[in-house]
């Protein structure tokens, strides 16, 4: 688990209404890798944590992906690109599904040394955003011995489509990166061994005319 945050930033309650159906999201979404000049929202990345692991039962404490057993091994992190999100300083933010939250862990912007960590891929770079996805296999393992480790990698591709729709349905662009060195990554999140990281996926404004 991360350390105490250095700032904690309450997020806007998401939006449930969109003028983009989820077959127009489907139907549209692609991997982007090249992003138009511009700032994302706060308001956008609120969106973007919430459909990864927002609560949308909160009864249940139900998240808006599906885990097996609700053990959710899954954490959430968001890089941000000096000058890459409107209202936030660069650095490294942790989500925290409770409260809707980001806490920052880090100052700076670590694009350049996330982007060497993904083999050096320049879409990480240049993107405004990187979403990171973590796991701590031992809360699904625990219950579901090593039949768990497989759980965690079907629930992360759940959280990455979910990125992938919303995104698309904000006329914005993603990919799901899964070259990278663990360790590198780790190191730029600043997180312990006890986390594996599993998808970075960068995001930022599409080129794309929507429903052309
Ligand atoms: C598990 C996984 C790992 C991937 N890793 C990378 C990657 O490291 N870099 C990248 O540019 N795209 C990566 N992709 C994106 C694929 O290249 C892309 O999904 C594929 O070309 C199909 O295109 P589409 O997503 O537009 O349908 C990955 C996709 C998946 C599902």
């Amino acid at each position: 688990m991360p350390l105490k945050p250095l700032k904690r930033i309450t997020l806007r309650s998401p939006s449930l209404k969109s003028s983009v159906s989820v077959e127009e999201a489907i139907s549209w979404r692609r991997s982007e890798r090249r992003y138009s000049v511009g700032k994302l929202t706060v308001d956008q990345v609120s969106q973007l944590m919430w459909c990864a692991q927002g609560i949308t039962d909160r009864r249940g404490m139900l998240r808006a992906a599906p885990s097996a057993g609700a053990t959710y091994p899954l954490e959430v992190y968001a890089v941000v690109k000096n000058g890459g999100v409107e209202g936030l300083d660069a650095g490294v933010y942790h989500y925290q599904p409770e409260d809707h939250s980001l806490g920052l862990l880090r100052n700076g912007d670590l694009s350049e040394e996330l982007a060497s960590a993904c083999l050096g891929q320049g879409w990480v770079r240049e993107a405004p955003l990187n979403i990171v996805i973590t796991a701590v296999y031992a809360r699904t393992t625990r219950r579901y011995g090593t039949r768990g480790e497989r759980y965690v990698h079907m629930e992360v591709g759940h959280v990455g489509q979910n990125i992938y729709l919303q995104a698309t349905a904000m006329g914005l662009g993603t990919v799901a990166v899964g070259a990278f060195y663990d360790d590198e990554v780790r190191k730029v999140l600043g997180v312990s061994e006890e986390e594996r990281p599993l998808y970075v996926m960068p995001v930022g404004i599409s080129v794309r005319k929507r429903f052309a």
